[in-house]
This record gives structure tokens, C-alpha cells and sequence, in this order.
């Protein structure tokens, strides 16, 4: 992220990044930017999320790195930014409310390793996000998607802080609640797998900010990247 302020580099504002491991809060805040700010909000994790649903459907073997790249050819995936979050096309089908389930979470995790696969995400995601006014939200934003964001924050929290939240959000929702420490464990196995494979591991680029939220109220996280991004908007955007 460039020290200097950048104005309206992209025709439509600038590109928000936002990275982190899961349950550091990242959804929230970016939804909250994109209210607040005008932005279209695009979660990354829902694409891996849709294609691992493709995957399963269609029985294709999640370590074969060929039989997925198959697949790529055959799948459509569109994100739309909504009020509520993003709806998910996947192949043209409203795929949003099976995208949650803990075995697609698993198997998000495990599509997400293989190099080509991620290429094919990642020009997917340059393509939704080169006009900027954009905040968009992943893994890898910052580093392989939009080395040259205009803002690239990194959101972290303890392991226990957000696999508590974790546990919470899923509970809440309308998937089944599944154990406490099940979805504690399977936050740690999908977080060692996310910051230890090859190919875009998780981790802040080095021009990211870094904002711990583990012992900082909602309000306080979004007073701090309220503040990060405010100056990095074109003066025709909403503050
Ligand atoms: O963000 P979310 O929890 O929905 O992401 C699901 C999984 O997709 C992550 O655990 C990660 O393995 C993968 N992912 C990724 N790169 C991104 C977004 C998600 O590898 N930019």
C-alpha cells in the first residue's frame, strides 16, 4: 500500500484488499465498508466455497489437480453484491445457502491448494475487480490477486477469539450447530492448510496494515479501518 494518497487511480475508486484467517472477522468487515463507503463487496472464500460444491456434485477427486482444472472449464461462477452479502451463482443456480455446510467448508479448503485452480480464481477475480470500488475479501487478495490494491489490510485475531466467534456465526445459522470443539478443530486444520500450502499462502503482504481485533470491540476495528480506507477514496464516494 502506497504511503502517499492515491485518488481514483481505477475508474469506479479504489481497490480495498482484506485478508486474514478465518473468523478474524473479515465478512463483517467488509460488508461494513461497502455500505458505508459505496464499495461492491466480493467474498473470494465463497467462490473456493461454490467450486468445492461443483466438486462434490460432480464426484471429482479434490487432490487431482488435473480433474479440477477439467472442471474450471466446465464452471460458471458469478458473485453479486447485495445488502445481504453476496449472492453465488454457480453455472446460473442460487447456490448461497449451501455454501456454509461444514463439508463444503472442509473441501473449500482443499480445492484452494492446487496452483491452477487458483490461477483460474484469481484472473476471475482481477476481471470483477479491475475497475476498482471494490472492497474485496480472501486469502490472498492482497498478495497474488491485487498486489497493487490501493488499500491492503490484514485482519487477525487469536485462535480462540475466532474460533469462538466461528462457533457463534455457525450456530446462529440456519446449518445445523454442529459441536463446539468441531468447528473450533476444523477452524485450525482449514488455517494450518490456508497459511502452509505452496501455492499464495496466507499472510499479510508486506505493505498491508495489520489489525489485530482480538481484544477490540466491533466498533473499534471499524473505527480503525474506517479510518485506514477514508483517504483513499475519490471525493465523489460517500464518507
Ligand atoms: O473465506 P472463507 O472461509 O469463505 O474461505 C473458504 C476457504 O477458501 C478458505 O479456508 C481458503 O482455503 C479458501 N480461500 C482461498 N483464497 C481466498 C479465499 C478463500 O484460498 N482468496
Amino acid at each position: 500500500m502506497s504511503t502517499d494518497v492515491q485518488r481514483a487511480l481505477r475508474p469506479n475508486g479504489p481497490v480495498v484488499a482484506i485478508d486474514g484467517p478465518a473468523g478474524a472477522g473479515k465478512s463483517t468487515i467488509a460488508a461494513h465498508l461497502a455500505r458505508r463507503f459505496g464499495l461492491l463487496n466480493l467474498e473470494t472464500g465463497a467462490m473456493y466455497r461454490a467450486f468445492a460444491l461443483k466438486a462434490s456434485r460432480t464426484g471429482a477427486d479434490v487432490d487431482s489437480e488435473d480433474a479440477l482444472v477439467a472442471l474450471t472449464l466446465k464452471t460458471k461462477i458469478v458473485l453479486e453484491s447485495t445488502s445481504q452479502g453476496n449472492k453465488v451463482l454457480l453455472d446460473g443456480e442460487n447456490v448461497t445457502d449451501l455454501l456454509r455446510r461444514q463439508e463444503i467448508t472442509a473441501m473449500a479448503s482443499r480445492v484452494s491448494v492446487h496452483g491452477r485452480v487458483r490461477s483460474w480464481m484469481v484472473a476471475e477475480q482481477r476481471a470483477m475487480g479491475a475497475q476498482g470500488g471494490v472492497v474485496m475479501e480472501g486469502r490472498d487478495i492482497g498478495t497474488a490477486v491485487f498486489p497493487d490494491a490501493e488499500v491492503k489490510i490484514f485482519l487477525d485475531a487469536s485462535p480462540e477469539k475466532r474460533g469462538e466467534r466461528r462457533f457463534e456465526q455457525t450456530a446462529d445459522s440456519s446449518v445445523v450447530a454442529e459441536a463446539r470443539e468441531t468447528v473450533i478443530q476444523e477452524m485450525r486444520e482449514r488455517d494450518e492448510r490456508d497459511r502452509n500450502r505452496a501455492e499464495s499462502p496466507l499472510r499479510p503482504a508486506p505493505d498491508a496494515v495489520l489489525v489485530d481485533s482480538t481484544s477490540l470491540t466491533l466498533d473499534q476495528v471499524i473505527a480503525k479501518i474506517d479510518a485506514i480506507v477514508a483517504p483513499f477514496l475519490p471525493e465523489s464516494l460517500p464518507r
